[in-house]
C-alpha cells in the first residue's frame, strides 16, 4: 500500500519528462531548395517523436511526396497559382545565369532590386494570407506549439511566431550582402576579409576588392532598410499595433460571440490592421477594394493636418474649400467599396444564403443601411454623432430644439444666451442645408438605383431598429430622445490591470505627487519640433512624474521625470491610484476612460469631435481647456497644476464617474440585450415614433397651423365682413330714418 504513492510520483515525473523531452513544431518553410534544407531537418524531428506541422501555401512547388510524409501538412490559400511561381523562378533563374554577367554594377543593383521587388510582393501575398484567415490562425494558436522553425528569405514567419508567442529559430543559407545576418542578427563582418554574399570576392581581397566589398555592403544596407524592410516595417507594426478606433465595436462584437452568436464582419481590405487582432474570433468577409490602407491614411493625415495645423492659417473660405474636397474624397471612396459590395452578386448571394438576424452599421459611412436592406435584413446603428446632430434629427427622428439642445461641433452648452441661441439654430440649419444639398445628393440617386425605387439614404437611415450612442448622461447634457435610442458610452472601459513590472516601478518612484498620463492618441504621431520642445520643457517643471504616448523624434528638452513611449496601457494607467491627471486630445474612447476612472483632464482638442468632447468635459467641471496652437509652457504646468491643486475638479470627476458606474444595467450589456433583442423580434418596430412617415410639414405641424390661421382668417374676415354689412345697414338705415 505504501508504494502507491511512490508509484503515482513515478508516473507523474514519466510524464513530465515525456512532455519536455518532445515538442510540437511548427514550420514556415521557403520553397525549391530551402525546402529540401528544411525537409532533413523536419524528418530527424518527428523521427525523435516531435510533432511537426508545416505551414504549406497552395503555391508550393517542391513537395512532392512518394509516401505520405511523416509531418502534418496545414495548407492554406494564396491567390497564386503554382504555375505563376513558377514562371517566376525561370525568370530569375534565366535573369541570374545568362543576363547577370553582362550587366554593369549598377545595372546589376537594379536589377537585383526588382528581383527582390517581386520576392517580397509574393511573401506579402503569403502574409495576408495567414493573417486574414481567422480560423488558421485560431487552429494554430490552440495547438499549443513550442516552437517555429522558419526561413526568412520569406520574411512573415517571425511575425507569426510573434503573433502566436512562440520562440522561433531561423534555417537560413544567406541574404544578399548578408543583411539580414549583419543587421538584425548582429552577425560581424569585416568588410576586409569577409566577402559579401553575391559579391563574388573571396577572404583575400586586393585594396581594390576590399573597396568594392565595402560598398556592396554599404548598397545592401541602404536597399534594404530604405526600400525593401520598409513596407514591412509598416505591415510588421500595424499586425502587433492596437487599434482604437475598432475598440467600440469590437468590445460589443466579443460580447455577442461571449454569448453564442456568430459574427460576420464586411471589411475593406484597406482595413487589414484591425482584422489581424489576437482576439478576432469572428469571421471576416474582405472586400478588395482599389486602395491601400496607405492611400487611406493619408487622405486622413491630410485631415489632420488641415484641422491641427493650417486651419489656423487659412481663411475661412480656404478652409471650407479643402474641407469640401477631403468630405467628397471619402465620400468617394465609400461609394466604391459600396459598390463593390452591392454589384457583387456572388457575395450578396453569400450573405443571403447565411441567413443573418442582424446588421450593425455606423451611419458616419454610408452603405450599411443599403445593404441591410438588399438583404431584408433589421440593422441596429452604432454612433458617436454627426455634426449638427444632422443625422440623429433627419433621419432618426430625435428632437433637438435649438433653444436647449446644442447642436454638435457648435461648441455650446445647453445654457446659451441670445446670440448663443441664435447661432445655434443657424448652425442647424447650415447642416440641414449642407447634408440635404451637398453631401445626400449623390448618394440619394445611388441608393435608388441600386433598390430600384425612388428613396433617399436619409430615408433608409431612418429605418435603423435601434441607435447605440457612444455617449451617456455622464457626458450629454439632459436632452429628450426617443425610446429605439440607447446611450452606452463607455462600454469598452473596464477594471484596471497591473501595469508592466518597468512602468509599475516608474510610476511608484513618484511618490506623493503621483503620475500625468499624456496622450495625444493615435492619429497624431508627431509633433513640430519646437512644439514636443516646448511640451518637454513644461512637463519637466512638473513635480509629477509623466508618462507620454509620442512616437515622434524625442525632443532635448524632455525633462529626468518623463519617459516618452510608443504606446502606453491607457486604461489601465488612469485606473491606477497615483495617477493625478490626465492630458489629452479628446478622443472619445480616452475621455470615456478617464470619466470611467475619475480623472481630471487637460484637454487639447485638435479635430472632429475632440473639441466638443472637451466642451463637453469642460462643461461638467472636470477638464481644462488648451489651444495647441497659442499654448504656451507656462499654460501648460498651469493647467496641470490648475487640475491637480484645485479640488473641484477631481471632486466632479469622481462625481461623474460615479454617476457613469451606477447604472442599474451596464452599456455594454445594454447595447448587447437591444441587439438581441432586434434578432429575437425581427425588429423593434413598436419603438418607432410616427415621425418618420410624416412631411417635414406635417411634422412641424405646418398644415394645421395654416389651416388654423387660415379659418381664424376666414372667420375674422367673416366677421369684419359681416360687421361692415351690418354697418352699411345700420347707418343706410340710419340715414332713412334721419331723411324720414
Ligand atoms: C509589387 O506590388 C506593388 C504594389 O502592389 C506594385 O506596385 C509593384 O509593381 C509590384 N512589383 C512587382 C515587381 O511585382
Ligand atoms: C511628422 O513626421 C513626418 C515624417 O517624419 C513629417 O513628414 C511631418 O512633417 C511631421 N509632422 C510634423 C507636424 O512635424
Ligand atoms: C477652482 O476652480 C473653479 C472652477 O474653475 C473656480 O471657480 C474656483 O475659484 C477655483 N478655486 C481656487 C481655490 O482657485
Amino acid at each position: 500500500m505504501s508504494l502507491k504513492p511512490a508509484q503515482v510520483l513515478l508516473l507523474v515525473l514519466v510524464f513530465f519528462m515525456d512532455s519536455a523531452s518532445t515538442g510540437n513544431v511548427l514550420v514556415w518553410p521557403v520553397d525549391f531548395s530551402h525546402w529540401l534544407n528544411m525537409k532533413a531537418i523536419l524528418h530527424e524531428l518527428t523521427a525523435k517523436g516531435h510533432q511537426v506541422t508545416v505551414l504549406l501555401p497552395s503555391s508550393f512547388q517542391a513537395i512532392q511526396f512518394s509516401e505520405p510524409p511523416p509531418f502534418q501538412l496545414e495548407e492554406f490559400h494564396v491567390p497564386m497559382s503554382k504555375e505563376y511561381v513558377e514562371t517566376f523562378v525561370e525568370d530569375f533563374v534565366r535573369i541570374w545565369t545568362y543576363e547577370m554577367h553582362e550587366l554593369s554594377f549598377w545595372e546589376f543593383f537594379i536589377k537585383l532590386y526588382e528581383i527582390m521587388e517581386k520576392i517580397m510582393n509574393i511573401s506579402k501575398m503569403f502574409c495576408d494570407a495567414i493573417f486574414l484567415n481567422r480560423k488558421l490562425l485560431e487552429k494554430l494558436d490552440s495547438t499549443g506549439f513550442d516552437i517555429l522553425i522558419s526561413d526568412p528569405a520569406v520574411v512573415c514567419g517571425e511575425l507569426l511566431a510573434e503573433k502566436l508567442h512562440l520562440p522561433f529559430i531561423y534555417s537560413f543559407r544567406f541574404s544578399f550582402g548578408n543583411t539580414m545576418e549583419r543587421l538584425c542578427g548582429g552577425m560581424p563582418s569585416p568588410p576586409s576579409y569577409v566577402p559579401a554574399s553575391l559579391g563574388g570576392l573571396t577572404d583575400r581581397m586586393s585594396f581594390m576588392e576590399r573597396m568594392r566589398n565595402m560598398l556592396f555592403y554599404f548598397s545592401q544596407d541602404i536597399v534594404f532598410q530604405q526600400v525593401i524592410w520598409k513596407d514591412w516595417n509598416k505591415y510588421y507594426s500595424d499586425i502587433l499595433a492596437d487599434h482604437s478606433h475598432w475598440i467600440n465595436l469590437k468590445s460589443i462584437m466579443d460580447e455577442l460571440t461571449a454569448r453564442g452568436h456568430q459574427v460576420t464582419v464586411l471589411l475593406p481590405s484597406f482595413f487589414q490592421a484591425a482584422n489581424t487582432h489576437e482576439t478576432l474570433l469572428f469571421h471576416l468577409e474582405v472586400i478588395s477594394v482599389p486602395f491601400s490602407k496607405a492611400d487611406m491614411d493619408s487622405l486622413i493625415q491630410d485631415g489632420i493636418v488641415l484641422f491641427s495645423y493650417e486651419k489656423h492659417e487659412i481663411s475661412s473660405w480656404e478652409m471650407f474649400t479643402k474641407l469640401y474636397y477631403l468630405m467628397s474624397e471619402l465620400m468617394d471612396r465609400n461609394k466604391i467599396i459600396c459598390d463593390l459590395i452591392v454589384s457583387n452578386k456572388k457575395l450578396l448571394k453569400k450573405l443571403e444564403s447565411a441567413h443573418f438576424d442582424t446588421l450593425i452599421s455606423d451611419p458616419l459611412a454610408p452603405c450599411g443601411e443599403l445593404v441591410a436592406e438588399k438583404l431584408h435584413l433589421p440593422f441596429i446603428y452604432s454612433f458617436r454623432f454627426s455634426s449638427g446632430n444632422t443625422i440623429e434629427r433627419l433621419c432618426g427622428g430625435i428632437p433637438a430644439p435649438p433653444s436647449y439642445v446644442p447642436a454638435s461641433v457648435g461648441g455650446l452648452t445647453d445654457r446659451m444666451t441670445f446670440l448663443q441661441r441664435m447661432g445655434n439654430m443657424l448652425f442647424y440649419l447650415s447642416q440641414d442645408v449642407m447634408f440635404h444639398q451637398v453631401i445626400w445628393k449623390d448618394w440619394n440617386k445611388y441608393y435608388s438605383e441600386v433598390l430600384g425605387r425612388p428613396t433617399t439614404l436619409c430615408e433608409t437611415m431612418g429605418k435603423a431598429e435601434m441607435w447605440l450612442i457612444r455617449t451617456y448622461w455622464d457626458f450629454e447634457f439632459p436632452r429628450p430622445f426617443l425610446p429605439n435610442f440607447e446611450f452606452v458610452g463607455g462600454l469598452h472601459c473596464k477594471p484596471a490591470k497591473p501595469l508592466p513590472e518597468e512602468m509599475e516601478k516608474f510610476v511608484q518612484s513618484s511618490g506623493e505627487h503621483g503620475i500625468v498620463v499624456f496622450s495625444l492618441g493615435s492619429m497624431i504621431k508627431n509633433l513640430t519640433d519646437e512644439k514636443s520642445a516646448m511640451v518637454a520643457l513644461a512637463l519637466s517643471q512638473l513635480p509629477q512624474k509623466v508618462i507620454w504616448r509620442y512616437k515622434g523624434k524625442r525632443p532635448e528638452t524632455l525633462g529626468a521625470n518623463t519617459r516618452v513611449y510608443d504606446w502606453i496601457p491607457q486604461n489601465d494607467l488612469l485606473g491606477h491610484p497615483k495617477t493625478k491627471a490626465f492630458i489629452t486630445h479628446g478622443g472619445t474612447n480616452g475621455v470615456y476612460e478617464a470619466i470611467y476612472h475619475g480623472i481630471p483632464m487637460i484637454g487639447i482638442p485638435m479635430f472632429a469631435d475632440q473639441p466638443d468632447n472637451i466642451g463637453h468635459m469642460k462643461a461638467k467641471g472636470m477638464a481644462v481647456e488648451l489651444n495647441i496652437h497659442t499654448m504656451t509652457a507656462k499654460d501648460l504646468v498651469d493647467a496641470v497644476n490648475t487640475v491637480i491643486h484645485n479640488a473641484t475638479y477631481k471632486e466632479n470627476a469622481v462625481r461623474i464617474s460615479q454617476i457613469h458606474h451606477d447604472q442599474p444595467v451596464k452599456p455594454l450589456d445594454r447595447a448587447v440585450f437591444w441587439i438581441e433583442f432586434v434578432m429575437r423580434h425581427k425588429g423593434a418596430k413598436h419603438l418607432r415614433v410616427a415621425a418618420h412617415d410624416l412631411t417635414w410639414y406635417q411634422y412641424h405641424s405646418l398644415d394645421v397651423i395654416a389651416f388654423l390661421i387660415v379659418c381664424v382668417a376666414l372667420f375674422v374676415f367673416i366677421v369684419v365682413k359681416c360687421c361692415t354689412f351690418c354697418c352699411r345697414k345700420c347707418g343706410s338705415i340710419r340715414k332713412k330714418s334721419k331723411k324720414e
